[in-house]
């Protein structure tokens, strides 16, 4: 299937065989603890998930995290996915539908909705893309083929910089941001892919049209981790290994988010590992949760 398709099921490889997670740094939300409740004044069989995202009813409020599509490996993954995700009322989200656009053969693997006719489902795009030739008019291809609600740009900068074959120009994107948040007929969110968004960066976005922010923060899956596993050169792999510890904790960014921007859709993601950690996300952002990796 060519190049992309090698790399994609390089990603998938790596991250189930390998340590890939972030070292010498955490999520945060280990400085974190509820006070137990002695007299809970509930009962447990009475507790309901259900909630609404961006207008759409969903039976929980969980997210699988963006990850893949562009190999048959990754397109049976992600029939799998939404599989489970349907039964159980999950949203979901889908890998960068960059390949999906350029190769027409691999469109099948991002095509999701099949499996999963009733959840929100989330195409994706690197968001370098649209100072790469990526338009309005692609973003909409790549949420057609995923049969999509909406759609998430990804920030993924140092995942660029570390690959062979990164794409660096990050100058000027907000504009282009804002132009596909103002022109798309569906919802567009930004996420990042685990160094996390800060609120700052927040205020930025919501200001441009963004209509959800994943932070996508620190603490779990490290980028330049993987990277460095699939570098074959001793230099560039130390260099990788140095970012080790590097982006903002997932619990610092969902605090520092909603402070920026109270009232907009969060997403809280990265390095979530126990429905006590989506608890606590929980508790301390009013958000959604996503994961990449299976709680
Ligand atoms: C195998 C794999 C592939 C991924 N591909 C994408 C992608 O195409 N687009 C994207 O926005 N994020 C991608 N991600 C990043 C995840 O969506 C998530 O933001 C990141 O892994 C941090 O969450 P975690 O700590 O729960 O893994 C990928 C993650 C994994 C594990």
């Amino acid at each position: 299937m060519g190049a992309t398709s090698e790399r994609k099921t390089e990603h998938i490889r790596l991250c189930l065989e390998e340590q890939v997670n972030g070292t010498g740094i955490s999520t945060g939300l280990e400085k974190y603890a509820f006070r137990h409740n002695a007299l809970p004044d509930l009962n447990f069989n009475d507790i309901r998930l259900n909630t609404e995202f961006l207008n759409i009813d969903v039976r929980t409020p969980l997210l699988i995290s963006s990850m893949t599509g562009g190999s048959e490996l990754a397109g049976t993954i992600n029939e799998r996915l939404a599989e489970a995700a349907e039964r159980r009322g999950w949203a979901m989200g889908v890998g960068s539908g960059r390949a999906a656009v350029e190769k027409k053969e691999l469109a099948p693997t991002f095509a999701v909705r099949r499996y999963a006719p009733s959840i929100p489902i989330i195409a994706n795009v690197g968001a370098v893309q649209l100072n790469y030739g990526f338009g309005v008019e692609e973003c909409m291809r790549v949420a057609e083929i995923a049969g999509a609600n909406m759609l998430v740009l990804h920030l993924n900068s140092l995942q660029e910089v570390f690959q062979p074959e990164g794409d660096t120009a990050f100058a000027g994107l907000l504009a282009r941001i804002e132009d596909v948040c103002r022109t798309l007929p569906i919802p567009v969110g930004v996420k990042e892919v685990g160094w996390g968004i800060d609120g700052e960066t927040a205020r930025q976005l919501h200001e441009a049209g963004v209509a959800f922010i994943d932070v996508a923060g620190a603490g779990g899956t490290s980028w330049s981790q993987v990277e460095k596993f699939r570098n074959k050169d001793h230099v560039r792999r130390a260099v990788a290994e140095a970012f080790a510890d590097w982006g903002n904790p997932t619990a610092e960014c969902i605090v520092d988010v909603r402070s920026k921007i109270p009232g907009a859709a969060i997403i809280g993601s990265g390095g979530l590992n126990t429905g006590v950690d989506a608890a606590k996300a929980l508790a301390l952002g009013q958000i959604w949760l996503g994961s990449a990796v299976p709680c």
